[in-house]
């Protein structure tokens, strides 16, 4: 049976920084206060005329420019994302649009932060199914246009990017080990957006109440992501005969690195075996993943034959890992 092995990644954010100075003079907030609770320095905020299609649509062409894929030969585009560009149609319509991958069937997937690994787990069986041959897997949000900018509590941690990776049907022992992706709805309100959506649908209030912003009761989330993120590890690691001390790269989603620190420690990770890189994008939701990859891919942090460990958790709340020999 073919493997859906990663043959090419790419990403994009927006050229426009965003620093903790610069936070410091629209809310009550201190470059000090951010960087010690969350390891975040600056992130990446999308300008007028740019949405999550244009980091998307970036990112896959440079996926697929590494992986030597035509837009012609895709199977399959899945967008995840909360950001989507209009509620319908799915984002990964016009990215298939863009791209002019005609013959690709494309659709999103709302699965929070841990929409790439969803969106990855599903391609996965697809390509092992024989459904699907080559296709894109994309995590794409611009975040900051969902962002209360009055909130202190939320509007430090967001920014905005796009990752994507081509996945291709391959024989061989590289490729995808394993994908686990959870779900456990009784706590949907602890991370979500309250309009834009049936229940609050669009009227004055909704703005006079903040609705169409991201609302988080963040501490909870907090202990939660650290729970579940071991868990999803120790599964991955479990379900393929493995021990924490055979991963070369373990990718956590990057929300928080006292998160991403206290899941290496209850790991017992080495700093050489954790990757971090929110210190320059904040929390980009689904696109954290898939960027942290291609830049790990890119500098070489990730070498053929290399065990990977993919680790997210989200709204919904949602939690996932995606084990591959590189
Ligand atoms: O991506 C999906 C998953 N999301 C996450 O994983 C996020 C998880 N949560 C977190 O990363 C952290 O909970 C936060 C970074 C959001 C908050 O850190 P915390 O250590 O949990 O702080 P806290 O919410 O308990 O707030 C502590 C204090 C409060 O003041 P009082 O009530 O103790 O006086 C807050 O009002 O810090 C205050 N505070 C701030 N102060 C300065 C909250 N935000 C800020 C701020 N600047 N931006």
């Amino acid at each position: 049976m073919a493997h859906a092995r990663i043959t090419g990644t790419g990403s994009a954010v927006p050229d426009k920084v965003l620093t903790n100075s610069d936070l410091e003079k629209i809310v009550d907030t201190t470059d000090e206060w951010i960087t010690t609770r969350t390891g975040i320095k600056e992130r990446r905020i999308a300008s007028e005329g740019e949405f999550t299609s244009t980091f998307a649509t970036k990112a896959a062409e440079r996926a697929l420019e590494m992986a030597g894929v035509s837009p012609g030969e895709l199977d399959l585009i899945v967008v995840a994302t909360v950001t989507p560009d209009f509620p319908f149609p799915a984002t990964a319509c016009l990215i298939q649009n863009n791209l002019k991958a005609t013959r690709a069937a494309a659709f999103d997937i709302s699965a929070a932060c841990s929409g790439f690994l969803y969106g990855l787990s599903i391609v996965n069986s697809l390509i092992g199914a024989g459904s699907a041959a080559k296709a894109l897997v994309i995590g794409a949000e611009t975040l900051t246009r969902i962002t209360d900018w009055n909130d202190r509590n939320s509007c430090v941690l967001f920014g905005d990017g796009a990752g994507a990776v081509v996945l291709e049907a391959l024989s061989g022992d590289r490729g995808i080990l394993s994908t686990h992706i959870h779900s456990d709805g009784s706590y949907w309100e602890l991370l979500h957006q309250p309009a834009c959506g049936s229940r609050n649908p669009a009227d004055i209030r909704i703005l006079e109440e903040r609705l169409p912003f991201i609302k988080m009761q963040g501490n909870e989330v907090f202990k939660l992501a650290v729970r579940a993120m071991e868990d999803a590890a120790n599964e991955a690691l479990a379900a393929n005969g493995m021990a924490k001390s055979d991963i070369d790269l373990f990718i956590s989603h990057q929300a928080n690195l006292r998160i991403i620190d206290a899941i290496g420690k209850r790991l017992k990770l080495s700093g050489k075996q954790v990757y971090v890189n929110l210190e320059r994008y904040g929390n980009t939701s689904a696109a954290s993943i898939p960027i942290a990859l291609d830049e790990a891919n890119r500098t070489g942090r990730v070498k053929e034959r290399d065990i990977v460990l993919l680790d997210s958790f989200g709204g919904g709340l949602t939690w996932a890992s995606a084990l591959m020999r590189w």
